[in-house]
């Protein structure tokens, strides 16, 4: 048990997750968590940089601990925690903000991006967020973070914090790598197959959301972008074909080539439909559990508790670690 390496992954609350989500994080989750000894965090105080209705944020930071659950995450196997019942991820992030430049923060192309949305009033938790994420993997010596190729930028940052740390003092910290899941690694938008599958998306059509109901879902990938080529085949100049191949091996296991062999001769529309109800019949049972959980919030509420006292162990003797070796008196 206690060789075995650590993994650390968290989605934020904000919002509904997408087919992408699903397929290209927590599905892979789940065959982790045989493997290695894993932390799947709702990380909630990563949401709130941008405002968020209290109201929805509860409801949505419940729902992603239950999809986490309902996907197949076994709170026997792996920790399933809520990061703000976990102090530590806080105090630690304060203690690190003390050693992180303004420079490196600035050149964070999500900052960037997010604090240009922000217009004039940018909260410094946008600005201080790789800090947070840092925290979140530093606290539990993390050697594995899955995450998904926007997030890279953040990691090589969590690892420059690492190494500065260690140098400063003595080595305290691992030092973290991502980990780009083999199958899945990125679902792209159903209207147009160059860009990632996104639930910030202004069209509805672009993306599926795991909580769709099978109509809608047919009615997506039936209406998906695809080419006029006519043949379906595996390569980058039919990327809405190569889209659906992946969607489809992602969930079946099936290599894409497998899947090009079985569908020659036969035309889009039975691709398309194929898959859709390949979708629908992997999410149907998760959405059933997902109700379940929801409904009658005891089972969530036990997890979420357990998972935040396995957490808490963890992360407050690293947090200790850290104050002593900073100079803060123990209490
Ligand atoms: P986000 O919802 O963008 O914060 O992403 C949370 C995690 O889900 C990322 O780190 C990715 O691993 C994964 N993810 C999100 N969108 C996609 C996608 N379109 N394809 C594959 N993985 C995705
Ligand atoms: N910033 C990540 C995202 O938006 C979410 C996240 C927060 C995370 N803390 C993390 C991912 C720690 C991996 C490890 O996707």
């Amino acid at each position: 048990m206690e060789d075995r390496k650590v993994i650390f992954s968290g989605i934020q609350p904000s919002g509904g997750l997408t087919l992408g989500n699903y397929l290209g994080a927590i599905k892979n989750w789940v065959k982790l968590q045989d493997e290695y000894d894993s932390y799947f965090c709702v990380v909630d105080l990563h949401a709130i940089t941008v405002r968020q209705e209290p109201k929805n944020l509860r409801e949505k930071t419940l729902e992603v601990l239950a999809i986490y659950m309902a996907s197949g995450l076994d709170p026997d196997k792996t920790t399933l925690f809520i990061q703000s019942h976990v102090p530590a991820h806080s105090e630690a992030q304060w203690l690190l903000n003390c050693y992180t430049y303004m420079g490196e923060l600035s050149r964070m192309t999500q900052f960037k991006d997010k604090s240009q949305k922000a217009g004039e009033s940018i909260p410094v938790g946008l600005f201080t967020y790789p800090v947070l994420m840092a925290a979140d993997i530093l606290l539990y010596n993390a050697d594995l973070v899955p995450v998904g190729k926007d997030q890279m930028q953040h990691l090589e940052f969590s690892r420059d914090l690492a190494e500065r740390f260690n140098n400063s003092y003595s080595p305290t910290f691992k030092i973290p790598e991502g980990y780009i899941p083999k199958e899945g690694a990125k679902i792209m938008s159903l209207q147009e197959p160059l860009k990632k599958m996104s639930k910030s998306d202004e069209n509805k059509n672009s993306f599926i959301m795991i909580l769709d109901t099978p109509d809608d879902i047919r009615k997506k990938i039936s209406r998906a972008v695809t080419d006029t080529v006519g043949v379906i085949a595996y390569n980058d100049e039919q990327p809405g074909i190569k889209n659906l191949i992946n969607i489809a091996s992602a969930i079946s296991g099936d290599s894409p080539e497998t899947i090009v062999a079985r569908y020659s001769g036969c035309g889009y529309a039975q691709l398309k439909s194929d898959v859709a109800e390949l979708v629908v019949a992997e999410l149907a049972p998760i959405q059933e559990k997902v109700r379940q959980l929801l409904s009658d919030k005891s089972e969530l509420e036990r997890i979420y508790k357990l998972g935040a006292e396995k957490a808490n162990y963890t992360a407050s003797k690293m947090l200790r670690k850290m104050q002593k070796k900073i100079g803060l008196i123990p209490r």
